[in-house]
């Protein structure tokens, strides 16, 4: 009897340094300054980001791998890294209408790169943002937000 092949994942980090200001137009200023507190500063400030990607999918027989290391790096780096490492993210289109918090750009980089991965799906991607702060997107529909209390 054929056994079915296993799942795998496989885990790469990136290094992505960026600056960010939290702000919305929808609140007003004090209610900015609430939500965001110090990363309301008008000025920015800048995280060394920590990006990890994580794809699962059945190991290849032939190569033993889920995905092709180097396929991965070439769509990271052409689709995050040469958008996103040293710049400003509050300057990128995609975060005109909406605030570069790193929920936000979790799931804004699995939605630019999990159609297009060499093989495997990609399950997760998480952000370490600071020593103490780490945040995540998986495929999975988020549940509206609720009315604002
Ligand atoms: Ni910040």
């Amino acid at each position: 009897m054929r056994q079915a092949p296993s799942k795998a994942y496989f885990g790469r980090r990136y290094t992505l340094s960026a600056s960010h200001r939290l702000h919305t137009q929808a609140l007003t200023t004090a209610q900015n300054r609430a939500a965001y507190g110090k990363c309301n500063n008008p000025y920015g400030h800048g995280h060394n980001y920590v990006v990890e990607i994580l794809v699962g999918g059945a190991v290849d027989p032939e190569t033993g791998m889920v995905v092709d290391l180097a396929g991965l790096d070439a769509l990271v780096d052409a689709r995050i890294l040469a958008r996103f490492d040293h710049s400003n993210l509050n300057a990128d289109p995609a975060f005109a209408e909406r605030v570069p918090t790193t929920e936000n750009l979790c799931c804004m980089i699995f939605g630019l790169i999990k159609d297009e991965l060499p093989a495997g799906k990609l399950e997760s991607v998480r952000i370490e943002e600071t020593e103490n702060n780490y945040f995540e997107c998986r495929d999975a529909p988020a549940e509206p937000p609720g009315p604002r209390g």
